[in-house]
């Protein structure tokens, strides 16, 4: 379950209503969609939670409360943080952080957080210099992570291109970091990225575009899976020379 499915479950039975009830509140067709937003399969948008809001007279903050608890703080000052911009659970992302994380490293998968995309906002960020989502998990992660020792991405590609997931903090970064722009040379300066794609010679653009970010390419690890004949579907920590890249990035980074 997530922690706004919970919460929204939560308001519903205090107002006393069925799924059904709720759903007709909402202007829902179907009372399943209910039970996935509770269950976590959906997300709510941006619009119904404004609705929700107001019929029942709460805040964001209400809805809210502990949700920094999905972005943990550091264990320690060494504490490094991974996040994995993979779209599964166990691919080649989580296997590779777990492999590298030391005891007191934290790993968060990008796509079990609750986020809003930009696509459902008006340029707000921009205009009213305030994107109009700032209590989903995107500022706690952005305040959280400069915290940490060092911030490793875990990059794929998919379809030729850095998983969606990647430009959704792109886009999302704009105006955490128009508000808080002191943070960004931290942010920039821990930042390291692993990227896992088939080679070079096949996408020659990918690592120079997700490197961009860094402040020195050499902070950037490509993970080439032509080059070891490593197929789509295999996982990359059963090669013995992909291990020894992780080992010698490791050790070079000071992870
Ligand atoms: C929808 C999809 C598209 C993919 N497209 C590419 C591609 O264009 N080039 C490539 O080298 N690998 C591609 N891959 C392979 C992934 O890069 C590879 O499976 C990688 O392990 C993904 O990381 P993950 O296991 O952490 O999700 C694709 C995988 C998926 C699921």
């Amino acid at each position: 379950m997530s922690k706004l499915g919970d919460k929204i479950k939560e308001i519903r039975i205090n107002e006393g209503l069925s799924q059904e009830a709720f759903a007709k509140e909402l202007g829902y067709t179907s009372k399943s969609t209910i039970n996935k937003i509770e269950k976590g399969i959906n997300e709510i948008s941006y619009d119904k939670l404004m609705l929700l809001i107001d019929k029942y007279n709460l805040t964001l903050d209400q809805i809210f409360e502990n949700s920094s608890n999905n972005i943990p703080l550091p264990k320690n000052t060494n504490s490094n943080l991974y996040i994995s911009f993979s779209a599964r659970s166990n691919g080649n992302s989580e296997n590779i952080i777990k492999y590298m994380m030391n005891d007191n490293d934290t790993f968060i998968s990008f796509k079990d957080l609750f986020i809003n995309q930009c696509n459902k906002c008006n340029y707000e960020c921009m205009t009213i210099n305030k994107c109009k989502y700032r209590h989903d998990d995107i500022y706690y992660l952005l305040n959280n992570c400069i915290m940490y020792n060092k911030i490793i991405f875990v990059v794929p590609m998919y379809c030729g291109n850095p998983s969606s997931l990647y430009f959704t903090l792109m886009e999302r970064m704009q105006d955490y970091f128009n508000n808080n722009e002191t943070n960004y040379p931290t942010f920039i300066s821990k930042l390291h990225i692993i990227g896992i794609y088939g080679s070079n010679e096949e996408t020659p653009l990918f690592i120079p575009f997700i490197s961009s970010i860094l402040d020195n390419i050499d902070k950037c690890l490509p993970i080439q899976r032509h080059k070891y004949e490593i197929k789509m579907n295999d996982l990359v920590i059963n090669n013995k020379y992909i291990l020894s890249l992780l080992d010698t990035y490791k050790v070079k980074m000071g992870l």
